[in-house]
């Protein structure tokens, strides 16, 4: 991409507290753009002080929601230097969410360009206290000014950044999640795969049930036999039946989440039996029962590794492993979150160093 204009902000902001964070409440000193018309591609970069934007009433995106996002993090680390996880991947998903919604996809140097800009100006926004990091929201909006139902001529891309703690009120600690087969999160053919806003919409109603009956989050099922296991919303699940760990497969209705990868490598690596198979609630809820359900936990960017230590469905609860962290969680976690901070070795070249510029 090359050059591009940076006006810096004259009204810096207070920043918080690494202990006061939670998940995206706050946002940094400045933004990333670009403009897409047909005809004329992708143009117009730039980086901006972090404020509103002025969108015209009849903006597409606000009626149809032909919107795309993706979410990575920024860790500092022990020595440090801030890393990027998987940037590139996440710059490859984004894509593949711009051609499931119809949109034009960017050359990824230019997506990896706009993450390692404004990431090394907003440097300082990094927090330091462990489980913290930066995560960066890129997105592209459609910006066609007009009510009729057509994938959009003209589009905006954005990022933001926003230092983060945990995702969970819970923290790192088990959650309780509830599996439903009321609400449905996807179905092939649909836009489970991609990470677009309606998916998160729609998972609304179902996240609202789950809070009032006492749990985190909602477990969605198949949309067709409403039996197997698909994903979380938010998260990625697997579940470790006997010494097998199983994952629903990627077949077109849920994400194909970053951490998910990165855990099933990791596991690979390590000998264990890692299988991508459609598993069922019943199958599941069965293991619960007999204990042969040892450990389950959720997969994803926000949520890191997040333990689950309660399964919900249909009025019963199970309790998995004494609704304490397993030891395989544990171990994927401190993995995972070691090559985040640099802390251990990262076999797999999995993060890459953000170059912070002398006059951030
Ligand atoms: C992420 O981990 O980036 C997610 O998808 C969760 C987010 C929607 C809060």
């Amino acid at each position: 991409m090359g050059q591009f204009p940076i006006t810096r902000t004259t009204a810096p902001k207070r920043k918080p507290a690494d202990d006061t964070l939670t998940f995206g409440k706050v946002t940094t000193d400045h933004m990333f753009l670009m403009n897409y018309e047909e005809g004329k591609g992708w143009h117009n970069p730039r980086i901006e002080p972090y404020g509103p934007l002025s969108l015209d009433p009849a903006t597409s995106v606000l009626h149809y929601g032909q919107a795309i996002f993706d979410g990575l993090k920024a860790f500092r680390g022990d020595d440090g230097q801030i890393r990027l996880f998987r940037a590139d991947r996440h710059a490859q998903r984004f894509n593949r969410s711009a051609k499931l919604m119809s949109m034009p996809e960017l050359p990824v140097d230019v997506i990896r360009d706009s993450f390692d800009a404004l990431v090394g100006l907003d440097a300082d926004w990094v927090p330091h206290k462990a489980g913290t990091s930066l995560y960066l929201r890129p997105t592209i909006i459609a910006t066609d000014v007009m009510l009729g139902v057509h994938p959009a001529h003209s589009l905006l891309y954005f990022l933001i950044l926003s230092p983060v703690g945990s995702y969970y009120k819970e923290g790192v600690k088990p959650v309780r999640i509830l599996a439903t087969d009321k609400h449905v999160r996807a179905v092939k053919g649909g836009t489970g795969e991609a990470k677009t806003a309606a998916n998160y919409a729609q998972s609304l109603a179902g996240q609202r049930d789950a809070e009032a009956a006492g749990y985190t989050q909602v477990l969605y099922l198949d949309g067709v036999h409403r039996q197997y296991l698909d994903e979380v919303g938010t998260m990625n699940i697997m579940v470790k039946i006997g010494d097998e760990v199983i994952t629903p497969p990627l077949a077109g209705t849920i994400l194909d989440g970053v951490t998910r990868a990165s855990t099933l490598q990791l596991m690979r690596d390590w000998g264990l039996k890692v299988s991508e198979r459609p598993i069922t609630i019943d199958e599941v809820m069965a293991a619960g029962r007999d204990s042969s359900l040892k450990e389950m936990w959720g997969t994803g960017t926000a949520a890191v590794v997040s333990p689950v230590g309660t399964l919900g469905y249909k009025g019963e609860d199970v309790q998995i492993n004494g609704g304490q962290t397993g030891e395989l969680t544990q171990k994927l976690y401190d993995a995972i979150v070691g090559i985040q901070y640099g802390r251990t070795n990262d076999a797999h070249g999995w993060t890459s160093v953000v170059k912070v510029p002398v006059t951030a």
